[in-house]
């Protein structure tokens, strides 16, 4: 297959940073894609409606002109976050989801849970009004092995969450490990799990084999072989408890390449073909448009889109650096060669 055509993709998890930064960062997946669910993990974060519908405001006056991208937006979920406010989003159409960091668990995550039992009044609200909750499913605890944080939230945090709020849409997002791929399988329909382009085609020895790369480097931070391989069979399955969520998070190239560097990996400039890339591998590119195109926007209850996009396979090679605000960010496979290229329809 060299040309494939499909309907135009939508991406389940992103970052689009604010301020001087945004421009050039939404044009990017706003290229590809026809919506994104924007991450609310600003400095400081998005926990209001009001502050979620100034963001969506700033994010499209950046947009390039006939552009229909349609930012999707999540509100941050605290200790403190008030009943009041998922009711305020239940009516509100551009505010689609709550997003759950444990508190310390990543990239301005301060503000985040320290104890679920603190919101249950808000996720039986949100159960109620059909609100989907968006967890990143990582234990914080320093005394936890980086490596085991997302199985052992699942025993410790989401099983039992799941016990209490049956019919709680929840999506797991940026899944790394086997044993996620396993529990969202076995749950009910009312949870699924994103999976972003690195994890399907990066293991940890691309992250410290031959020296420390920080480029590679997010959160969930990459796995074995042998998880990788679990998610590229999940995403490839045709299940449509798995679809695509990008998670491409850029940071400047300082906060990156220093001693102790951000987590974040910045993948929309190719997305859609580092997607194919990683279906072609596993002989799977005629479920790519399923994952990319139909499951996410079915468990969001929302249209599917009915314009398409086209990629051909033709090498082009990924710039060394993007524009971030006054300073740059690199992409994944900066300098290298992309061998899936969205074409014009
Ligand atoms: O790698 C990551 N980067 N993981 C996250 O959970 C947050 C994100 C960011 O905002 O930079
Ligand atoms: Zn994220």
């Amino acid at each position: 297959m060299h040309r494939l055509t499909f309907r135009k993709p939508d991406d389940w998890h992103l970052h689009l940073r604010d301020g001087a930064h945004t421009a050039s960062i939404v044009s990017a997946t706003a290229r590809c894609f026809a919506r994104a669910i924007v991450m609310p993990n600003l400095k400081p974060p998005i926990t209001t409606c009001a502050q979620a519908l100034a963001y969506r405001e700033r994010i499209c006056a950046v947009l390039p002109s006939k552009s229909r991208f349609n930012p999707l937006m999540t509100l941050y979920l605290t200790d403190n976050t008030p009943k009041t406010e998922i009711a305020s989003a239940h009516s509100c159409e551009h505010i689609v989801a709550v997003k759950y960091y444990p508190v310390g668990a990543t990239t301005n995550s301060d503000l985040g849970v320290t104890d679920l039992r603190r919101v249950w009044q808000v996720l039986e609200a949100m159960q109620s009004y059909d609100i989907p909750l968006l967890i990143h499913g990582e234990v914080a605890a320093a005394s936890i092995d980086i490596f085991d944080r997302e199985q052992i939230f699942i025993e410790q945090v989401l099983d039992p969450l799941l016990e209490h709020f049956p019919n709680l849409r929840i999506v797991l997002e940026h899944i790394t490990t086997q044993d996620a791929v396993e529990y969202v399988m076995n749950s009910s329909p009312y949870v699924a799990a994103t999976i972003t382009a690195h994890h399907l085609l990066l293991n940890r020895n691309d992250l410290l084999h031959g020296g420390i790369r920080p480029h590679h480097y997010c959160l969930p931070i990459l796995k074995r072989e042998r998880h990788r391989q679990a998610l590229l069979q999940a995403a490839t399955s045709g299940n449509p408890k798995f679809f695509l969520g990008t998670d491409s998070a850029p940071h400047a190239q300082s906060a990156k390449e220093t001693a102790c560097g951000c987590a974040g990996i910045y993948t929309a400039p190719a997305a859609l073909a580092l997607y194919a890339r990683a279906f072609e591998q596993a002989q799977a590119l005629d479920k790519l448009e399923g994952f990319a195109s139909f499951y996410g926007a079915d468990f969001y209850k929302m249209p599917r889109n009915t314009e398409t996009v086209t990629l051909e396979k033709r090498t082009w090679r990924m710039p060394l650096h993007f524009e971030f605000g006054d300073s740059h960010v690199i992409p994944l496979y900066a300098g290298a060669e992309i061998d899936w290229q969205q074409v014009q329809n």
